[in-house]
């Protein structure tokens, strides 16, 4: 793992801080109730577990797998299962965690997919959004920080796998040498 063509974005402190904030505004808009974390694998595993690990309502956590960027740095704009959830959720309150948005294919597909199954509520919580990359109009409930258009790894998310151990976010360079 070469850090010689990264540069940092966001510190520990700064995404523990975020996280924080995060999780305590949701813990009161869910006050008095309980709520179904939705991690999105992969990249979403390390801000899931930071994230309800701050919050003080009580939490269930469940896992979806979707297909999305395989090993490049481009969407191929197409969205498969590749796990779905292991309980239903009628009736539930929903919380979607996602890593990034990027174009939103991925986060539109899994909306459309879990809406049909009638939460109670259906909210997305993400980590990142990259705002200026956006090929379908979604947006997230709660965000913790949003980013030019960089290629980002770190705190879960990854470049061909690599890279979701590092504790802080890391813009990636050069993408194009490392193909
Ligand atoms: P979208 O469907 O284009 O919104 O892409 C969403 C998914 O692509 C995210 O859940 C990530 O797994 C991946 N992705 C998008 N941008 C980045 C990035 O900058 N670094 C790492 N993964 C990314
Ligand atoms: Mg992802």
């Amino acid at each position: 793992m070469q850090l010689s063509n990264t540069k940092i974005l966001l510190s520990e402190q700064q995404i523990e801080k975020r996280v924080q904030e995060l999780a305590s505004e949701i813990s009161r808009d869910f006050i008095g109730e309980e709520l179904l974390v939705v991690g999105i694998l992969k990249g979403a595993f390390i801000f899931l577990a930071d994230l309800i690990r701050n919050m003080d309502v009580p939490v269930q956590v469940d896992f979806m797998d979707v297909s999305s960027y395989g090993l490049s740095t481009k969407s191929s704009g197409e969205v498969r299962i590749m796990k779905d959830l292991e309980q239903p959720i009628e009736g539930k309150n929903v919380l979607i965690v996602e890593d990034i948005i990027d174009s939103g294919t991925t986060l539109k597909f899994i909306l459309e997919i879990l809406q049909r199954r009638k939460p109670r509520t259906l909210k997305v919580c993400s980590f990142l959004d990259k705002p200026s990359r956006r090929r379908v109009p979604v947006a997230p409930d709660y965000n913790g920080f949003t980013i030019e258009d960089h290629f980002i790894v770190g705190y879960g998310l990854d470049y061909a796998e690599q890279y979701r151990n590092l504790p802080m976010v890391r813009i990636l360079l050069n993408q194009e040498l490392m193909k």
